[in-house]
């Protein structure tokens, strides 16, 4: 249940690198939805929310960006430069994303389908709820 990197296979051949992720065999979790950032301008943050079920395996597929990671205790900051890092994100930890390189692309391999009700919005409530042990 801890956030971390997980290194993905890699095939380097001349005519180009291959990398795959299956569910259960890399990651813990069924993949029920896949999504993808792209297009960030510059200095733009997304993704400051935390959920209540939902994990997840961030990429860079091409770029660079920061995944900041928040317990409500402990704030952790994960770098992904490479396309064959995914970073784990168990469910009930505050995340944020920012320093979106140019052109880069963040893939991002979701446990749930999009859900309006599992989000938590306010980081005070996260807070809240993290210290009264709900989440
Ligand atoms: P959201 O997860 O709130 O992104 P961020 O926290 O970075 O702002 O998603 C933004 C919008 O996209 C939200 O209004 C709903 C929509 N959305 C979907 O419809 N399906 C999805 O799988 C995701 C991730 C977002």
């Amino acid at each position: 249940n801890e956030p971390q990197i997980i290194q993905l296979p890699k095939f380097l051949d001349e005519r180009g690198n291959l990398s795959f992720v299956e569910q259960f065999t890399h990651i813990p979790f069924e993949i029920k939805r896949t999504y993808w950032l792209y297009d960030v301008p510059g200095g733009e943050c997304r993704g400051g929310h935390a959920y209540w079920e939902n994990q997840e395996l961030i990429i860079a597929l091409s770029g660079s960006f920061d995944v900041l990671l928040d317990d409500g205790k402990e704030k952790k900051t994960f770098h992904l430069n490479r396309s064959y890092y995914g970073l784990y994100v168990p469910k009930g930890l505050w995340r944020e994303m920012e320093n979106f390189s140019t052109n880069s692309l963040a893939l991002v391999l979701s446990s749930t389908k999009y859900d309006e009700s599992d989000y938590i919005y306010e980081y005070d409530e996260f807070v809240k709820l993290k210290q009264d042990g709900k989440i």
